[in-house]
């Protein structure tokens, strides 16, 4: 593991080892079998930012449950567009299920929110969202479905173990934040 990496054009630096990470969610897995025993519950993780987490995740969870994935279309750079365009593979046999939406990071929560509608209008029986960092600050409205959350960060960007920078560094096994301030 290194402190430092260079992604284009820019520096980030080690926040989140993968050892971290691991444990965190070895503990979210057991509140989730704790909470879902019996249940059969589906798993949606949101592409591609969740594929890792999402992955890690049900490994350590051993309970009977389904597993998917959505992919919505997301925004480049270092900034929230906002703008959150289509909902592609959506389950439509959501009625009466026990959903827990995964994400690798609420930023905005605009995301979240417009997925959100989307399984609502489904009418399941819960809705959970499970993410592995959340930045507390960034959060434009509170989500009350936001039930599991690994670490909460700074308002600061992030990449590895899924998430990315301009498409580039999803392979990395830690987290790593942007050395110059993303969203001032
Ligand atoms: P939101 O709609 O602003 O909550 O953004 C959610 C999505 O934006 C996440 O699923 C990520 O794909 C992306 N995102 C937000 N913050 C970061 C970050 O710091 N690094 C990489 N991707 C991010």
């Amino acid at each position: 593991m290194m402190n430092k990496i260079q992604i284009a054009d820019k520096e980030f630096e080690l926040l989140l080892e993968n050892d971290q990470i691991s444990k965190k969610t070895r503990l979210i897995a057991i509140q989730l079998e704790v909470d879902y025993e019996s249940r059969c519950p589906v798993f949606i993780g949101v592409l591609n930012g969740s594929f890792i987490f999402m992955a890690d995740l049900l490994k350590e969870i051993n309970i009977s449950c389904e597993v998917g994935f959505i992919k919505v279309s997301s925004y480049s750079g270092t900034e929230s567009s906002g703008q959150v365009k289509d909902i592609f593979g959506l389950p439509d046999n959501l009625h009466n299920r026990d959903v827990i939406l995964v994400e690798d990071i609420v930023d905005t929560g605009l995301t979240l929110t417009h997925i959100l509608k989307a399984v609502r209008k489904q009418k399941p029986a819960s809705v959970a969202i499970c993410s592995l960092l959340l930045k507390p600050a960034a959060l434009k409205a509170p989500i009350e479905e936001l039930e599991y959350v690994g670490f909460e960060i700074g308002n600061e960007f992030v990449v590895g173990y899924g998430l990315d920078y301009d498409g580039l560094g999803r392979n990395l096994k830690d987290i790593y934040r942007a050395k110059t301030v993303a969203n001032p």
